[in-house]
């Protein structure tokens, strides 16, 4: 047996966002976002489900924050809805949207659990969407009134503020694939999103730096490292797209190297910068790269990568032996991605900290007859992706903390309620939680800042 014991000082936490787990969506005040809009439509939804009700945390915070107590967790990151703090997405403060945060965050820090702010996971005010939505230059300006007003009214306390969950998110799925809100197909609209969402991120960096004493920022990038299916240079070639597509297109401009000039050639070549880096303006690149404290990681899988119609391209599929296990998602469960990742991202873009801001699973396990939730694949998929990263700090990679997707089941975007992300099961019913045996692994990993492997 060998105990793998993590960094002294380093940080255990567990992650949700605001939409898929609060509820609440139109009291006090709260504004509609794009999110609400979209799930009102039917055919957005696999179950046709919505984030009404989602895990009612906005009525049941206080049971939630002593949950995370009892399971020893040490930070907490959650999201800020901005139509709950600006209804309209600028102007008007919604008071009690605020004073909802504030009370959070007074609760988290009486529990001794840090606070880690995102301020945003995908909740666009509709009323910004309406004046053009993030391919519109303005809506970058609207989002640095966000991040100043929220940290004129925590910054005090909190210290730890994360400007964009998932960039590739917002605008590839949101806006090229149109499977997430607001479900558009058009991919020069999404590099437009990428950009002015890069561009908003440095402009509220500099806000945040402005308004929070002490403050630690960062971005949380969200990753799926592409492998070639093949030997073929054609695979290889894909997977290289991929990348670009996927990471390098936010890595680059925000470690200060502009856009990756081999993937300004492939979207010219696919139609999607029809006037080149048009919407790309005189400073902005600049302002993209202001230094930040740390990066954000979510990691959940790995894609391969086969290139289409290609003569050479033999084998067509190379299977990893033996067969991978994949999680509810139907995403493979490959942790040695992860190993690589945290080097490419040390080695490539000498990244100063890294923090796991996301990475966890989706399976179905319920209560047994006795009340029970034995997850024991969650738990093997947490510790060999622990695992993974402790051999990547070995290499002196600056990992300072694991946050794990999801304290709870929640309301999983596209999919609805049929994947369960959580360590604590939710009954939808009742609203009642129930950690499940990975909870109490978790618990004990953290009380040793480690656990133990078979040799
Ligand atoms: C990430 C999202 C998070 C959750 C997990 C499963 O892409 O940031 O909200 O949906 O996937």
């Amino acid at each position: 047996m060998t105990k793998l014991t993590f960094p002294p000082g380093f940080r255990w936490g567990v992650a949700t966002s605001a939409y898929q787990i609060e509820g609440a969506w139109n009291e006090d005040g709260r504004g509609e976002s794009i999110w609400d809009r979209f799930v009102h439509m039917p055919g957005n939804v696999q179950d046709g489900s919505t984030g009404d009700v989602a895990c009612d945390h906005y009525h049941r915070w206080r049971e939630d924050v002593a949950l995370m107590q009892q399971l020893a967790i040490q930070v907490y990151r959650f999201s800020v809805s901005w139509p709950r703090i600006l209804p309209a997405g600028f102007g008007q403060i919604n008071q009690a949207g605020l004073d909802f945060y504030d009370r959070l965050v007074d609760g988290l820090l009486a529990a001794g659990i840090t606070p880690f702010i995102t301020l945003y996971h995908w909740e666009l005010p509709v009323t910004l969407q309406d004046k053009g939505g993030w391919p519109h230059r303005d809506t970058a300006s609207a989002f640095a009134e966000l991040a100043d007003v929220t940290s004129r009214a925590l910054g005090d306390r909190v210290k730890n503020w994360i400007t964009h969950n998932e960039p590739w998110c917002t605008s590839m799925l949101s806006h090229e694939l149109g499977e997430h809100a607001p479900g558009w197909r058009n991919g020069n609209a999404a590099l437009k999103t990428a950009h002015h969402v890069l561009l908003s991120h440095g402009m509220a960096v500099q806000r945040l730096r402005a308004n929070v004493p002490d403050v630690q920022v960062g971005i949380a990038l969200n990753f799926e490292p592409a492998v070639p299916a093949s030997a073929s240079p054609a695979d290889y070639h894909a997977a290289r797209i991929w990348d670009g597509y996927y990471s390098r297109w936010f890595l680059d401009p925000l470690y200060g190297r502009h856009y990756p000039a081999d993937m300004v050639a492939h979207y010219r070549a696919t139609g999607y910068l029809p006037h080149d880096l048009d919407f790309v303006r005189h400073g902005d690149l600049d302002l993209i790269a202001t230094p930040t404290d740390f990066l954000g990681i979510n990691y959940y899988t790995r894609h391969l990568a086969r290139a289409a119609d290609v003569p050479d391209n033999l084998p067509q599929e190379i299977f990893p032996d033996p067969p991978a296990a994949r999680t509810e998602m139907d995403w493979e469960v490959y942790p040695p991605a992860l190993y690589h990742l945290l080097n490419w991202l040390h080695f490539g873009y000498r990244v100063p900290k890294i923090y796991i801001t996301e990475n966890g699973c989706s399976y179905l396990d319920a209560p047994d007859a006795g009340g029970r939730v034995s997850d024991e694949r969650r738990i093997r998929y947490m510790r060999d992706h622990l695992a993974a990263a402790h051999r990547a700090i070995g290499n002196g990679v600056p990992l300072a903390g694991y946050l794990q997707w999801s304290l709870m089941d929640n309301f999983e975007w596209a999919r609805g309620y049929t994947q369960r992300f959580g360590i604590v099961y939710v009954d939808y019913e009742t609203q009642q939680r129930i950690p499940k045996d990975s909870a109490y692994w978790y618990r004990d990993v953290i009380a040793g800042n480690g656990f133990v492997i078979a040799d």
